[in-house]
């Protein structure tokens, strides 16, 4: 019992460390991926893969018209519509961008 939750406290710290020592941007972008884009897409790696850095750019492109169009119909279009994603999208592009499926970088989780 006292073993477990030594080893808890070990991971949560390492996880802290391991957050905070990224770029602030692409940790965000890596925030707001898992809680709005994860439910639908998978894991950051498996999201961030589906397209290459060009195709992040096109779909971020004009305060992300292209991206918003693709999520028309689904139930994420209010979210792509409202105010977070405007807030977002910018941290959400540096995150996708920098993991993209040419990009040869792979994020931590
Ligand atoms: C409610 C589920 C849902 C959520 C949440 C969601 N998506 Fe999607 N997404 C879809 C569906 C459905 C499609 C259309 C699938 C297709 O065209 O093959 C799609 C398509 C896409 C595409 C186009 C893929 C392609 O090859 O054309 C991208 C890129 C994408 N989503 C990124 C995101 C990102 C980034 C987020 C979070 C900000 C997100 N999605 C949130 C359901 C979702």
């Amino acid at each position: 019992m006292r073993n477990s939750a030594t080893f808890f406290m070990a991971t949560v710290m390492g996880i802290a460390v391991m957050t905070t020592s990224a770029s602030a941007d692409i940790n965000k972008g890596q925030k707001w991926y898992t809680k709005n884009c994860k439910e639908c897409h998978g894991t950051g790696t498996k999201g961030a893969a589906m397209l290459t850095q060009n195709e992040w750019d096109d779909f971020f492109a004009k305060n992300g018209e292209v991206i918003i169009k693709k999520h028309v119909g689904t139930k994420a279009e209010p979210y792509f519509n409202g105010d977070r994603f405007k807030d977002q999208a910018e941290h959400l592009r540096d995150f996708l961008f920098e993991y993209g499926s040419d990009s040869g970088n792979v994020p931590a989780c």
